[in-house]
């Protein structure tokens, strides 16, 4: 039996990486799919290869009313919305001493404030429809720990625990399930970026970094975002039900909490 039948999912950032992943796998468990991005064509493109069951609608999640025209459009689409996954993030790397206040506000504006209030919108939704829900807040496992040259991107997600923490709190009493999920390192065009950011600021060759980090996973390897399905399916469906407030590690074992 498919787990996710006839239910309503928005994933942002879902045009590419971990989110499309994730659209895919919900399509398969039965459920309809707004893949909801900055990069609208791209999102399209996206929606088109995935199959019927997945539409492409423009968002941004640093505007308020972006936010909620992307809710209103999957509404419209699908007759509701009963799961979110707050998946759009942005990366950033620099030394202490070379930070800039515009990608601490950029960051911020996409991985915090973004998740907050798409989280609130949709919650907003939820609770007018009376049949509860299921959000999931991509947090990582920069969110557990410092790191010398990543420490706005660290603390974004930490940020994200956090408010998975009291949005999960807060929204049980309405039967909306809110929990995180942390991946490890996980290949693709994101890690593209960040390797080449990490060459740069720690004169390596590219490439290396990745490879890098991919040896030293327990696993043996860089996840891939098909890794992460499972646990965003278990946290969409009716199986989670009693989870309340969670961010579970989906790493290949780099961290344990
Ligand atoms: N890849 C990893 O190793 C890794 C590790 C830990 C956590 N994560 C987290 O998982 C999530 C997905 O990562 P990914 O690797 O697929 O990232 P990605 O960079 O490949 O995809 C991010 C998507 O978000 C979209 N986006 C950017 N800004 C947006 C905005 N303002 N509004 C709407 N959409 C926007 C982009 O267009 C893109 O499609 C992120 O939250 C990321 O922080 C990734």
């Amino acid at each position: 039996m498919k787990r996710l039948e006839g239910k309503s999912a928005l994933i942002t950032g879902s045009a590419r990486g971990i989110g499309r992943a994730f659209a895919e796998a919900y399509v398969r468990e039965g459920a309809t799919v707004a893949i909801a991005d900055i990069d609208i064509e791209r999102a399209r493109q996206a929606a088109a290869e995935i199959g019927p069951a997945a539409y492409a609608v423009q968002m941004d999640v640093t505007r308020q009313d972006s936010i909620d025209a992307a809710i209103a459009a999957t509404v419209e689409h699908a007759g509701g919305l009963d799961i979110l996954v707050n998946n759009a993030a942005l990366f950033d790397l620099a030394p202490i001493v070379e930070i800039t206040r515009e990608s601490y506000e950029k960051l911020f504006a996409i991985n915090v404030a973004g998740t907050l209030f798409t989280l609130q919108a949709a919650a907003r939704q939820m609770i007018a429809q009376g049949r509860g829900g299921k959000i999931i807040n991509m947090a990582s496992q920069a969110g557990r720990r410092g790191e010398a040259l990543v420490a706005i991107y660290c603390a974004t997600k930490a940020a994200v625990i956090s408010l998975t923490q009291s949005a999960g709190l807060d929204l049980i009493k309405h039967r909306i399930n809110v929990n995180a999920i942390a991946p490890g390192v996980v290949d693709g065009e994101h890690w593209d970026g960040v390797d080449a950011l990490f060459a740069r600021y720690e004169n390596r060759p590219r490439g290396e970094k990745k490879r890098l980090v991919g040896e030293a996973v327990p696993f043996g390897r860089m996840g891939t975002a098909e890794d992460l399905t499972g646990m965003a399916i278990f946290l969409a469906s009716a199986e989670s039900d009693y989870i309340v407030s969670q961010t579970y590690n989906v790493d290949g074992g780099n961290w344990m909490s």
